[in-house]
């Protein structure tokens, strides 16, 4: 995928390189931040309470809780030297024009990128099962929304639809907001989705929001990169130099890649005045105290799946295939598959695999079993259905103990039966995507599934 010097470069880490020099430095802070000075203060004056952080966080944790103010760390604003040369390197890998970081969260991603799309007043015709921060975000930017329709198994798109229809009627959207890599691991087929975008607007232009929250780590394998968002846009791009087109695509890093929580990467792919726009929002939406922390993870993240993404996407899906014979060679389980695996718009993600448990009883004791008993987290339940994400940090011995788990819970011949137009949003948490928006109409109080909150964590 890169040459060996590109594979020099793209492994380069300057911003986590400065955080470590600086945060090693015992620099005395005459400006904010106190818990800083704990990874340093003398023993007999750390309290019980400062001791109990710096057991939860370890002293280079804390030492790296400095704030802005060093040439050597960069203006997050304004950056020139490290940050910026990171944020390049991090573009390139991807594909990107350029590349921002943001350390509160894609949701705090999706909002700088409306801002940016300046969507206020704007007509915006949005993919209906977005997450929630795109609904708020659009509501509070005053947006004029259009729900594009649901898109039925094995048809087009529902954006590609409405544009269609738009087309024809010979009416134009501002902006379009889709959601490309769902937490279920339905992805949108890029290359499909962008040739019939560029049909529909080759003329008119578009500036699109893209969120591809689940699957930033797919770019790093040659296999999956083939529908990754950055990469498939560039080459639409690279494909029709005269289109007029602008994206942004929002991921949150920390749900598959080494970055902390709350990570997120901005990618911009358009014209000099979107990037403009990119910059300006950032500084006006993000806040002005970021995680130098997670900025540096955003660093190493991009690194790190240059240097092992490929090697270790490529275990999980083995791991993947391995969780997959189990559900199949067990007595009442299977795979479950939520989306035509060919044809259609979506595409299914390797790395998630839903199990069939025959019944939403059995599939709730099974994956409360496999918590209480195997230390198992089973990110979610879905009716009879168990989801297991496979990201590049599951290990084969953790996939030994759930085939333990699921042989001795299930394989055994055990059972395990357990005991008006509307102006709300309705959203199950997990994972964030409203049942119903604004201008609904409800025939009764919608089924709020989704499992036990308990175990639930995003
Ligand atoms: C599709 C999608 N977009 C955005 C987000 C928000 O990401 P974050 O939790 O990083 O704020 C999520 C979170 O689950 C998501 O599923």
């Amino acid at each position: 995928m890169w040459t060996t010097a590109q594979r020099r470069r793209l492994t380069e880490t300057p911003y986590a390189d400065a955080l470590e020099r600086h945060a090693g430095a015992g620099i005395a802070n005459f400006h904010a931040l106190p818990i800083g000075s704990l990874s340093h203060a003398p023993d007999p004056e750390v309290s019980v309470h400062a001791e109990q952080l710096r057991r939860l966080f370890g002293s280079r944790m804390l030492a790296t809780q400095v704030t802005l103010g060093s040439p050597e760390l960069d203006s997050f604003f304004r950056a020139h030297r490290s940050l910026a040369r990171s944020r390049r390197l991090t573009a390139e890998a991807f594909g990107a024009d350029e590349t921002h970081y943001v350390t509160t969260g894609t949701t705090g991603a999706n909002q700088i990128a409306l801002e940016a799309l300046r969507v206020g007043g704007a007509r915006v015709l949005v993919d209906r099962s977005m997450h929630q921060s795109i609904h708020f975000a659009l509501d509070r930017l005053g947006a004029e929304v259009h729900y594009a329709p649901t898109t039925p198994a094995d048809a087009e798109h529902g954006v590609i639809t409405a544009l269609r229809r738009a087309r024809a009627e010979g009416v134009a959207y501002d902006v379009v907001v889709i959601g490309v890599s769902a937490y279920d691991g339905a992805l949108v087929q890029m290359r499909r989705f962008l040739s019939a975008l560029h049909e529909l607007t080759a003329d008119t232009g578009c500036r699109v929001l893209v969120d591809e929250a689940w699957t930033a780590i797919h770019a790093f394998h040659p296999a999956l990169r083939r529908n990754a968002a950055v990469p498939c846009i560039r080459e639409a791009l690279d494909d029709h130099p005269d289109w007029p087109a602008s994206f942004l695509v929002t991921q949150s890093t920390h749900k598959s890649m080494l970055a902390l929580r709350q990570g997120s990467y901005v990618h911009v792919l358009g014209s000099a005045s979107v990037r403009a726009d990119v910059h300006a929002a950032v500084y006006r939406v993000h806040t002005t105290s970021p995680s130098l922390p997670i900025v540096a993870s955003l660093d190493v993240a991009r690194a790190h799946a240059v240097a092992e993404g490929e090697a270790l996407v490529e275990r999980a899906l083995v791991l993947a295939d391995r969780i997959r014979d189990l559900a199949r060679s067990t007595p009442g389980l299977d795979v479950h598959q939520p989306v035509p695996a060919l044809g259609g718009a979506y595409a299914l993600d390797p790395m998630k695999v839903h199990v069939d448990l025959g019944s939403p009883e059995r599939a709730h004791v099974v994956r409360r079993e496999l918590f209480d008993e195997y230390g198992i987290f089973v990110s979610r339940q879905d009716g009879a259905t168990l989801l297991f994400t496979v990201h590049v940090g599951v290990t084969p011995e953790q996939v030994d103990v759930l085939a333990e788990g699921i042989e001795a819970i299930c394989g055994t011949g055990r059972t395990v039966a357990a005991g008006a137009l509307d102006s709300r949003y309705v959203i199950a948490y997990p994972p964030g995507i409203p049942l119903q928006v604004p201008g609904e109409q409800l025939a009764a109080p919608p089924e709020l599934r989704g499992g036990e909150e308990l175990y639930s964590t995003f």
